[in-house]
Protein backbone atom coordinates (compact mmCIF):
# COMPACT_ATOMS: atom_id res chain seq x y z
CA UNK A 1 0.00 0.00 0.00
CA UNK A 2 2.80 2.15 0.71
CA UNK A 3 4.63 2.19 -2.35
CA UNK A 4 1.79 3.39 -4.49
CA UNK A 5 2.87 6.62 -3.09
CA UNK A 6 4.07 9.40 -5.50
CA UNK A 7 7.15 11.14 -4.65
CA UNK A 8 6.44 14.90 -3.93
CA UNK A 9 9.53 15.41 -6.27
CA UNK A 10 7.91 13.44 -9.24
CA UNK A 11 4.21 15.07 -8.85
CA UNK A 12 6.03 18.84 -8.63
CA UNK A 13 8.49 18.23 -11.74
CA UNK A 14 5.41 16.69 -13.82
CA UNK A 15 2.86 19.28 -15.15
CA UNK A 16 0.44 16.39 -15.81
CA UNK A 17 -3.10 17.08 -14.01
CA UNK A 18 -6.31 15.38 -13.53
CA UNK A 19 -5.50 11.77 -12.29
CA UNK A 20 -5.36 10.88 -8.96
CA UNK A 21 -2.15 10.19 -6.31
CA UNK A 22 -1.12 9.21 -2.77
CA UNK A 23 1.18 11.25 -1.32
CA UNK A 24 2.81 11.25 2.30
CA UNK A 25 4.68 13.54 4.11
CA UNK A 26 5.24 15.82 6.79
CA UNK A 27 3.17 18.46 7.46
CA UNK A 28 5.51 22.28 7.44
CA UNK A 29 2.10 24.71 7.40
CA UNK A 30 -1.24 24.28 7.82
CA UNK A 31 -3.43 27.98 6.61
CA UNK A 32 -6.47 28.74 6.84
CA UNK A 33 -7.14 25.68 8.07
CA UNK A 34 -7.49 24.79 4.30
CA UNK A 35 -4.00 24.74 2.90
CA UNK A 36 -1.31 22.26 3.95
CA UNK A 37 2.24 22.62 2.54
CA UNK A 38 3.35 18.69 2.92
CA UNK A 39 6.93 18.12 2.52
CA UNK A 40 8.48 14.59 1.90
CA UNK A 41 11.88 15.25 1.86
CA UNK A 42 12.57 14.61 -2.30
CA UNK A 43 12.42 17.90 -3.14
CA UNK A 44 12.80 21.61 -1.06
CA UNK A 45 9.40 22.25 -2.54
CA UNK A 46 6.03 21.69 -0.60
CA UNK A 47 3.20 20.27 -2.26
CA UNK A 48 -0.01 22.37 -1.51
CA UNK A 49 -2.61 19.97 -0.20
CA UNK A 50 -6.02 21.86 -0.32
CA UNK A 51 -8.11 20.44 2.89
CA UNK A 52 -11.58 21.54 2.75
CA UNK A 53 -14.10 20.93 5.77
CA UNK A 54 -17.25 18.95 3.84
CA UNK A 55 -14.72 17.22 2.10
CA UNK A 56 -13.06 16.22 4.84
CA UNK A 57 -13.63 14.92 8.41
CA UNK A 58 -13.34 17.62 11.00
CA UNK A 59 -11.80 15.51 13.57
CA UNK A 60 -8.99 14.77 11.01
CA UNK A 61 -8.66 18.38 10.22
CA UNK A 62 -7.94 19.09 13.88
CA UNK A 63 -5.09 16.99 13.77
CA UNK A 64 -3.18 18.02 10.94
CA UNK A 65 -0.66 20.47 12.80
CA UNK A 66 2.79 21.43 11.69
CA UNK A 67 5.29 18.38 11.97
CA UNK A 68 2.42 15.70 11.76
CA UNK A 69 2.96 12.84 9.18
CA UNK A 70 -0.06 12.50 6.85
CA UNK A 71 -1.31 10.23 3.64
CA UNK A 72 -3.63 12.26 1.72
CA UNK A 73 -5.32 10.97 -1.35
CA UNK A 74 -6.89 13.23 -3.96
CA UNK A 75 -6.69 15.06 -7.52
CA UNK A 76 -4.11 16.35 -9.31
CA UNK A 77 -5.40 20.11 -10.66
CA UNK A 78 -3.94 23.29 -11.47
CA UNK A 79 -3.13 25.36 -9.39
CA UNK A 80 -4.87 28.81 -8.80
CA UNK A 81 -2.60 29.89 -5.94
CA UNK A 82 1.14 31.74 -7.10
CA UNK A 83 4.38 29.66 -6.74
CA UNK A 84 3.11 26.28 -7.88
CA UNK A 85 1.84 24.79 -11.05
CA UNK A 86 -0.08 22.35 -9.41
CA UNK A 87 -1.68 20.91 -6.32
CA UNK A 88 -3.56 18.01 -4.56
CA UNK A 89 -7.33 18.31 -3.96
CA UNK A 90 -7.59 15.91 -1.07
CA UNK A 91 -10.11 13.64 -0.97
CA UNK A 92 -9.05 11.99 2.26
CA UNK A 93 -6.50 12.43 4.36
CA UNK A 94 -5.20 9.86 7.39
CA UNK A 95 -3.16 10.64 10.06
CA UNK A 96 -0.46 8.48 10.20
CA UNK A 97 1.91 10.11 12.98
CA UNK A 98 0.15 12.67 15.29
CA UNK A 99 2.41 15.78 16.70
CA UNK A 100 1.87 17.56 19.45
CA UNK A 101 1.18 21.54 18.52
CA UNK A 102 1.63 22.62 21.92
CA UNK A 103 4.98 20.44 22.19
CA UNK A 104 6.23 20.76 19.26
CA UNK A 105 9.79 22.82 19.42
CA UNK A 106 10.27 24.61 16.04
CA UNK A 107 8.24 28.37 15.49
CA UNK A 108 7.23 29.21 12.04
CA UNK A 109 10.89 31.36 11.86
CA UNK A 110 13.98 31.30 11.42
CA UNK A 111 16.25 29.11 14.12
CA UNK A 112 19.91 29.43 14.51
CA UNK A 113 22.11 26.48 13.33
CA UNK A 114 23.15 25.86 16.28
CA UNK A 115 19.89 25.53 18.06
CA UNK A 116 18.59 22.92 14.77
CA UNK A 117 21.84 21.37 15.74
CA UNK A 118 20.42 20.09 19.33
CA UNK A 119 16.96 18.84 17.84
CA UNK A 120 18.60 16.54 15.33
CA UNK A 121 15.13 15.05 14.59
CA UNK A 122 14.02 18.03 13.37
CA UNK A 123 16.85 19.42 12.15
CA UNK A 124 16.73 17.15 8.83
CA UNK A 125 12.95 19.20 8.61
CA UNK A 126 13.98 22.18 7.60
CA UNK A 127 14.72 24.14 4.29
CA UNK A 128 18.49 24.44 4.79
CA UNK A 129 19.27 20.86 6.18
CA UNK A 130 17.26 19.15 3.37
CA UNK A 131 19.00 21.03 0.76
CA UNK A 132 22.55 20.19 2.64
CA UNK A 133 21.90 16.54 3.10
CA UNK A 134 20.58 15.89 -0.67
CA UNK A 135 23.73 17.83 -1.81
CA UNK A 136 25.82 15.73 0.26
CA UNK A 137 24.27 12.78 -0.95
CA UNK A 138 25.09 13.78 -4.53
CA UNK A 139 28.53 14.05 -3.75
CA UNK A 140 29.27 11.02 -2.06
CA UNK A 141 27.46 9.30 -5.52
CA UNK A 142 29.77 11.30 -7.75
CA UNK A 143 32.26 10.51 -6.28
CA UNK A 144 32.16 6.88 -6.31
CA UNK A 145 30.84 7.48 -10.08
CA UNK A 146 34.08 9.32 -10.60
CA UNK A 147 36.14 6.59 -9.19
CA UNK A 148 34.18 3.19 -10.88
CA UNK A 149 34.43 5.40 -14.76
CA UNK A 150 37.86 5.55 -14.35
CA UNK A 151 38.16 1.98 -13.29
CA UNK A 152 39.13 2.96 -9.55
CA UNK A 153 38.89 0.08 -7.41
CA UNK A 154 36.69 0.93 -4.02
CA UNK A 155 38.62 -0.55 -0.80
CA UNK A 156 36.93 -0.66 2.71
CA UNK A 157 40.41 0.25 5.15
CA UNK A 158 39.73 -0.77 8.35
CA UNK A 159 38.30 1.61 11.23
CA UNK A 160 40.29 0.15 14.08
CA UNK A 161 43.56 0.01 13.42
CA UNK A 162 46.68 -0.52 15.86
CA UNK A 163 48.91 2.27 13.42
CA UNK A 164 49.01 6.00 13.32
CA UNK A 165 49.05 7.06 9.39
CA UNK A 166 49.79 10.40 10.15
CA UNK A 167 51.80 9.94 12.58
CA UNK A 168 50.69 12.71 14.34
CA UNK A 169 49.09 11.28 17.97
CA UNK A 170 46.30 12.23 17.36
CA UNK A 171 44.30 8.89 17.91
CA UNK A 172 40.74 7.73 19.88
CA UNK A 173 42.22 5.14 21.72
CA UNK A 174 40.22 1.70 21.40
CA UNK A 175 40.31 -0.47 24.59
CA UNK A 176 37.61 -3.38 26.65
CA UNK A 177 39.97 -2.70 29.39
CA UNK A 178 38.69 -1.55 32.49
CA UNK A 179 39.26 2.53 33.32
CA UNK A 180 38.87 2.17 37.15
CA UNK A 181 42.95 1.81 37.63
CA UNK A 182 42.76 -1.61 37.64
CA UNK A 183 44.33 -2.70 33.93
CA UNK A 184 47.38 -4.77 33.85
CA UNK A 185 50.73 -2.64 34.06
CA UNK A 186 53.91 -3.10 32.89
CA UNK A 187 56.96 -2.56 35.00
CA UNK A 188 57.31 0.68 34.02
CA UNK A 189 53.73 1.43 35.32
CA UNK A 190 51.94 1.89 31.72
CA UNK A 191 49.15 0.01 30.85
CA UNK A 192 50.00 -3.94 29.34
CA UNK A 193 47.78 -4.62 26.15
CA UNK A 194 48.44 -7.95 26.23
CA UNK A 195 45.31 -8.45 28.61
CA UNK A 196 43.43 -5.81 25.94
CA UNK A 197 40.45 -7.40 23.26
CA UNK A 198 43.45 -7.34 20.23
CA UNK A 199 46.19 -8.38 22.91
CA UNK A 200 47.13 -4.86 21.81
CA UNK A 201 47.20 -1.23 21.79
CA UNK A 202 44.60 -0.18 18.86
CA UNK A 203 42.57 2.89 18.33
CA UNK A 204 40.31 4.68 15.58
CA UNK A 205 41.73 5.02 12.35
CA UNK A 206 43.08 8.69 11.33
CA UNK A 207 43.57 7.87 7.83
CA UNK A 208 43.15 4.50 5.18
CA UNK A 209 45.96 5.51 3.09
CA UNK A 210 48.57 3.13 4.43
CA UNK A 211 46.26 0.13 4.19
CA UNK A 212 45.53 1.84 0.42
CA UNK A 213 49.00 1.77 -0.80
CA UNK A 214 49.64 -1.84 0.13
CA UNK A 215 46.13 -1.92 -2.27
CA UNK A 216 47.64 0.08 -5.15
CA UNK A 217 50.39 -2.25 -5.29
CA UNK A 218 47.95 -4.81 -6.68
CA UNK A 219 45.39 -3.43 -8.38
CA UNK A 220 47.00 -0.04 -9.47
CA UNK A 221 44.46 2.19 -9.02
CA UNK A 222 42.11 2.02 -5.83
CA UNK A 223 40.65 4.43 -3.77
CA UNK A 224 38.90 4.91 -0.23
CA UNK A 225 35.49 6.71 1.33
CA UNK A 226 34.73 6.19 5.15
CA UNK A 227 35.11 7.88 8.31
CA UNK A 228 38.45 9.17 9.98
CA UNK A 229 38.73 10.29 13.51
CA UNK A 230 40.97 12.58 15.06
CA UNK A 231 41.76 13.69 18.74
CA UNK A 232 42.87 16.85 18.04
CA UNK A 233 41.26 19.55 20.20
CA UNK A 234 40.57 21.70 17.58
CA UNK A 235 37.33 23.54 18.36
CA UNK A 236 36.97 25.79 14.80
CA UNK A 237 34.65 25.72 11.70
CA UNK A 238 36.58 23.39 9.97
CA UNK A 239 37.40 20.88 12.41
CA UNK A 240 35.31 17.63 13.66
CA UNK A 241 36.64 14.98 15.26
CA UNK A 242 34.86 12.02 13.49
CA UNK A 243 35.29 13.27 9.63
CA UNK A 244 34.91 11.45 6.33
CA UNK A 245 37.65 10.80 3.92
CA UNK A 246 38.29 9.74 0.44
CA UNK A 247 41.61 8.94 -0.39
CA UNK A 248 42.83 7.76 -3.60
CA UNK A 249 46.04 5.67 -4.08
CA UNK A 250 47.68 5.40 -7.55
CA UNK A 251 50.45 3.34 -8.81
CA UNK A 252 52.60 4.66 -11.44
CA UNK A 253 52.19 8.25 -10.19
CA UNK A 254 54.36 11.25 -9.74
CA UNK A 255 53.22 15.15 -8.06
CA UNK A 256 51.75 15.88 -11.45
CA UNK A 257 49.47 13.14 -12.19
CA UNK A 258 47.97 13.67 -8.66
CA UNK A 259 47.37 17.05 -8.94
CA UNK A 260 45.99 16.56 -12.15
CA UNK A 261 43.52 13.25 -10.36
CA UNK A 262 42.93 15.86 -7.84
CA UNK A 263 41.45 18.77 -9.97
CA UNK A 264 39.78 17.00 -12.69
CA UNK A 265 38.09 14.91 -9.53
CA UNK A 266 36.64 17.56 -7.57
CA UNK A 267 35.59 19.52 -11.20
CA UNK A 268 33.53 16.60 -11.90
CA UNK A 269 32.19 16.30 -8.60
CA UNK A 270 31.04 19.89 -8.48
CA UNK A 271 29.64 19.86 -11.93
CA UNK A 272 27.70 16.81 -10.98
CA UNK A 273 26.34 18.86 -8.48
CA UNK A 274 25.35 21.40 -10.33
CA UNK A 275 23.38 19.23 -12.20
CA UNK A 276 21.82 17.34 -10.36
CA UNK A 277 21.25 19.78 -7.31
CA UNK A 278 20.36 23.03 -9.27
CA UNK A 279 17.20 23.53 -6.72
CA UNK A 280 19.14 22.92 -3.58
CA UNK A 281 21.97 24.88 -4.35
CA UNK A 282 19.68 27.88 -5.65
CA UNK A 283 18.56 27.87 -2.57
CA UNK A 284 21.40 27.44 -0.76
CA UNK A 285 23.10 30.27 -2.71
CA UNK A 286 19.90 32.67 -1.96
CA UNK A 287 20.74 31.96 1.91
CA UNK A 288 24.41 32.47 1.42
CA UNK A 289 23.37 35.64 0.35
CA UNK A 290 21.16 37.09 2.82
CA UNK A 291 23.38 36.11 5.31
CA UNK A 292 26.62 37.60 3.17
CA UNK A 293 23.99 41.28 3.49
CA UNK A 294 24.76 41.04 7.41
CA UNK A 295 27.96 41.62 7.08
CA UNK A 296 30.02 44.92 6.37
CA UNK A 297 30.99 45.85 2.55
CA UNK A 298 34.40 44.18 2.82
CA UNK A 299 33.89 41.20 4.24
CA UNK A 300 31.57 39.98 1.48
CA UNK A 301 32.28 37.56 -0.78
CA UNK A 302 33.18 38.47 -4.35
CA UNK A 303 31.60 35.77 -5.71
CA UNK A 304 27.47 34.31 -5.01
CA UNK A 305 27.59 30.49 -4.74
CA UNK A 306 26.55 29.73 -8.01
CA UNK A 307 29.10 32.07 -9.93
CA UNK A 308 31.67 30.10 -7.34
CA UNK A 309 30.88 26.86 -8.50
CA UNK A 310 31.08 27.86 -11.93
CA UNK A 311 34.42 29.06 -11.54
CA UNK A 312 35.93 26.61 -9.90
CA UNK A 313 34.70 23.86 -12.54
CA UNK A 314 35.74 26.27 -15.49
CA UNK A 315 39.10 27.89 -14.44
CA UNK A 316 42.38 26.15 -13.94
CA UNK A 317 43.73 25.86 -9.96
CA UNK A 318 47.07 27.66 -9.33
CA UNK A 319 50.13 26.03 -9.12
CA UNK A 320 52.31 27.15 -6.82
CA UNK A 321 55.33 26.00 -4.85
CA UNK A 322 55.60 26.73 -1.05
CA UNK A 323 58.84 28.80 -1.42
CA UNK A 324 56.69 30.90 -4.12
CA UNK A 325 53.90 31.14 -1.47
CA UNK A 326 56.04 32.28 1.40
CA UNK A 327 57.53 35.24 -0.51
CA UNK A 328 54.20 36.08 -1.32
CA UNK A 329 52.64 35.88 1.72
CA UNK A 330 55.95 37.51 3.16
CA UNK A 331 55.55 40.76 0.87
CA UNK A 332 52.03 40.97 1.11
CA UNK A 333 50.87 44.00 2.47
CA UNK A 334 48.80 42.37 4.73
CA UNK A 335 52.36 40.64 6.51
CA UNK A 336 53.71 43.92 6.19
CA UNK A 337 50.76 45.91 7.91
CA UNK A 338 50.65 43.20 10.64
CA UNK A 339 47.28 42.27 9.35
CA UNK A 340 47.85 38.42 9.86
CA UNK A 341 47.80 36.84 13.36
CA UNK A 342 50.87 34.64 13.17
CA UNK A 343 53.24 36.94 11.01
CA UNK A 344 54.43 35.33 7.98
CA UNK A 345 59.11 35.76 8.96
CA UNK A 346 60.25 33.19 6.44
CA UNK A 347 60.41 29.62 5.16
CA UNK A 348 59.76 26.73 6.98
CA UNK A 349 57.15 27.83 8.54
CA UNK A 350 53.58 25.75 8.39
CA UNK A 351 51.00 27.78 6.91
CA UNK A 352 47.81 28.95 9.07
CA UNK A 353 44.77 29.05 7.76
CA UNK A 354 44.76 32.52 7.61
CA UNK A 355 47.53 32.45 5.45
CA UNK A 356 46.34 30.09 2.90
CA UNK A 357 43.30 32.06 2.91
CA UNK A 358 44.87 34.98 1.56
CA UNK A 359 46.76 33.21 -0.91
CA UNK A 360 43.26 31.79 -2.29
CA UNK A 361 40.81 34.75 -1.51
CA UNK A 362 43.23 37.68 -2.25
CA UNK A 363 46.12 36.92 -3.73
CA UNK A 364 45.06 34.46 -6.48
CA UNK A 365 41.41 34.54 -6.73
CA UNK A 366 40.38 30.90 -7.26
CA UNK A 367 41.56 27.43 -5.89
CA UNK A 368 45.50 27.10 -5.20
CA UNK A 369 47.48 24.04 -5.15
CA UNK A 370 50.45 24.47 -2.90
CA UNK A 371 53.63 21.92 -3.60
CA UNK A 372 57.24 20.67 -2.03
CA UNK A 373 56.70 21.72 0.89
CA UNK A 374 59.47 21.65 3.67
CA UNK A 375 59.51 17.66 4.90
CA UNK A 376 60.11 18.88 8.68
CA UNK A 377 55.64 20.18 8.86
CA UNK A 378 54.95 16.93 6.65
CA UNK A 379 54.32 12.89 7.03
CA UNK A 380 57.21 10.86 7.14
CA UNK A 381 55.95 9.00 3.61
CA UNK A 382 56.03 11.63 1.45
CA UNK A 383 58.70 11.34 -1.49
CA UNK A 384 61.91 13.74 -0.69
CA UNK A 385 63.13 15.85 -3.38
CA UNK A 386 66.61 16.04 -4.02
CA UNK A 387 67.23 19.46 -2.47
CA UNK A 388 66.71 17.54 1.16
CA UNK A 389 64.73 20.35 2.29
CA UNK A 390 61.31 19.68 0.61
CA UNK A 391 58.78 16.88 0.13
CA UNK A 392 56.57 16.15 -3.44
CA UNK A 393 53.85 17.03 -1.30
CA UNK A 394 50.53 19.38 -2.38
CA UNK A 395 47.36 20.56 -1.04
CA UNK A 396 44.76 21.90 -2.41
CA UNK A 397 43.64 25.40 -1.02
CA UNK A 398 40.15 26.05 -1.41
CA UNK A 399 38.13 29.79 -1.20
CA UNK A 400 36.59 29.93 2.17
CA UNK A 401 37.40 27.29 3.37
CA UNK A 402 41.90 26.75 3.60
CA UNK A 403 43.03 23.25 2.97
CA UNK A 404 40.43 20.87 1.47
CA UNK A 405 43.07 18.03 0.24
CA UNK A 406 46.33 16.66 1.41
CA UNK A 407 48.51 14.61 -0.68
CA UNK A 408 51.67 13.77 -1.87
CA UNK A 409 53.97 11.10 -4.32
CA UNK A 410 54.71 8.61 -1.95
CA UNK A 411 58.68 7.54 -0.97
CA UNK A 412 59.17 4.69 -2.71
CA UNK A 413 62.65 3.91 -2.00
CA UNK A 414 62.94 1.88 1.18
CA UNK A 415 66.06 3.67 2.20
CA UNK A 416 64.72 7.26 1.99
CA UNK A 417 61.58 6.03 4.31
CA UNK A 418 63.30 4.05 6.97
CA UNK A 419 65.53 6.81 7.58
CA UNK A 420 62.80 9.45 7.41
CA UNK A 421 61.37 7.45 10.37
CA UNK A 422 63.71 7.03 12.44
CA UNK A 423 64.60 10.92 12.58
CA UNK A 424 60.78 11.10 13.32
CA UNK A 425 60.74 9.01 15.72
CA UNK A 426 58.11 6.41 13.84
CA UNK A 427 58.78 2.36 15.10
CA UNK A 428 59.05 0.78 11.85
CA UNK A 429 58.33 -2.70 14.00
CA UNK A 430 54.73 -1.27 13.96
CA UNK A 431 54.76 -0.38 10.14
CA UNK A 432 56.71 -3.88 8.74
CA UNK A 433 53.84 -4.46 6.61
CA UNK A 434 53.75 -1.48 5.21
CA UNK A 435 57.81 -1.33 4.36
CA UNK A 436 57.16 -4.98 2.81
CA UNK A 437 55.80 -2.82 0.04
CA UNK A 438 58.96 -1.24 -0.43
CA UNK A 439 60.90 -4.84 -0.95
CA UNK A 440 58.38 -6.82 -3.35
CA UNK A 441 57.77 -4.87 -6.41
CA UNK A 442 57.41 -1.25 -5.18
CA UNK A 443 56.95 1.79 -7.86
CA UNK A 444 56.59 5.45 -8.15
CA UNK A 445 53.00 5.98 -6.56
CA UNK A 446 50.89 8.94 -5.67
CA UNK A 447 47.55 9.71 -3.65
CA UNK A 448 45.45 12.21 -1.94
CA UNK A 449 42.93 12.83 0.95
CA UNK A 450 39.62 14.83 0.04
CA UNK A 451 38.10 15.71 3.59
CA UNK A 452 34.15 15.38 2.41
CA UNK A 453 32.70 17.62 5.02
CA UNK A 454 34.88 20.51 3.90
CA UNK A 455 33.85 19.56 0.45
CA UNK A 456 30.51 19.55 1.27
CA UNK A 457 31.01 23.13 3.28
CA UNK A 458 32.22 24.67 -0.31
CA UNK A 459 29.49 23.68 -2.24
CA UNK A 460 26.91 24.17 -0.20
CA UNK A 461 27.89 27.78 1.02
CA UNK A 462 27.66 26.98 4.53
CA UNK A 463 30.16 28.44 7.00
CA UNK A 464 30.18 25.92 10.05
CA UNK A 465 31.55 22.39 9.28
CA UNK A 466 29.20 21.13 12.28
CA UNK A 467 26.36 22.13 9.66
CA UNK A 468 27.04 19.55 7.12
CA UNK A 469 27.61 16.14 8.90
CA UNK A 470 24.66 15.30 10.21
CA UNK A 471 25.65 13.77 13.22
CA UNK A 472 28.63 16.11 14.39
CA UNK A 473 30.97 15.25 16.71
CA UNK A 474 33.52 17.77 17.97
CA UNK A 475 35.48 18.37 21.13
CA UNK A 476 32.87 18.50 24.33
CA UNK A 477 30.21 17.19 22.23
CA UNK A 478 29.04 14.00 21.28
CA UNK A 479 25.58 13.52 21.33
CA UNK A 480 23.08 11.25 19.60
O1 LIG B 1 45.98 16.35 5.23
P1 LIG B 1 45.49 15.11 5.88
O2 LIG B 1 45.80 14.91 7.32
O3 LIG B 1 46.06 13.93 4.99
C1 LIG B 1 45.93 12.59 5.22
O4 LIG B 1 45.29 12.08 6.10
C2 LIG B 1 46.59 11.75 4.18
N1 LIG B 1 46.72 10.38 4.69
C3 LIG B 1 45.79 11.81 2.89
C4 LIG B 1 46.41 11.01 1.79
O5 LIG B 1 47.41 11.43 1.23
N2 LIG B 1 45.83 9.87 1.46
O6 LIG B 1 43.91 15.01 5.71
C5 LIG B 1 43.33 15.04 4.43
C6 LIG B 1 42.15 15.98 4.39
C7 LIG B 1 42.49 17.42 4.71
O7 LIG B 1 42.98 18.08 3.57
C8 LIG B 1 41.15 17.96 5.15
O8 LIG B 1 40.33 18.27 4.03
C9 LIG B 1 40.54 16.77 5.85
O9 LIG B 1 41.21 15.62 5.40
N3 LIG B 1 40.67 16.87 7.31
C10 LIG B 1 39.68 17.17 8.15
N4 LIG B 1 38.38 17.44 7.91
C11 LIG B 1 37.60 17.70 8.98
N5 LIG B 1 38.03 17.69 10.25
C12 LIG B 1 39.33 17.40 10.54
N6 LIG B 1 39.74 17.37 11.80
C13 LIG B 1 40.21 17.13 9.46
N7 LIG B 1 41.53 16.81 9.36
C14 LIG B 1 41.78 16.65 8.06
MG1 LIG C 1 46.92 18.12 5.65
Amino acid sequence: MFNKRTKIKALLSSEQTDYEATVMGWVRTFRNNQFIALNDGSTNSNLQVVATLGDLDEAILKRITTGACIKAVGQVIPSLGKGQKVELKASSIEILGDSDAEKFPLQPKKHSLEFLREIAHLRFRTNTFGAVFRVRHSLAFAIHEFFNKRGFLYLHTPIITASDAEGAGEMFKVTTLPLDGTAPKNDNGSINFKDDFFGRSTNLTVSGQLEGELAAMAFSDIYTFGPTFRAENSNTARHLAEFWMIEPEVAFADLEDNMDLAEDFIKYIIAYALEHNREDLEFLAQRLEEEEKQKPQNERAEMGLMEKLDFVVNNNFERVTYTEAIEILKESNHNKKKKFQYLVEGWGIDLQSEHERYLVEKHFKKPVILTNYPKEIKAFYMRQNDDGKTVAAMDILAPGIGEIVGGSQREERLDKLTQRMEEMHIPAEELDWYLDTRRFGACPHAGFGLGFERLVLFVTGMTNIRDVIPFPRFPKSASF
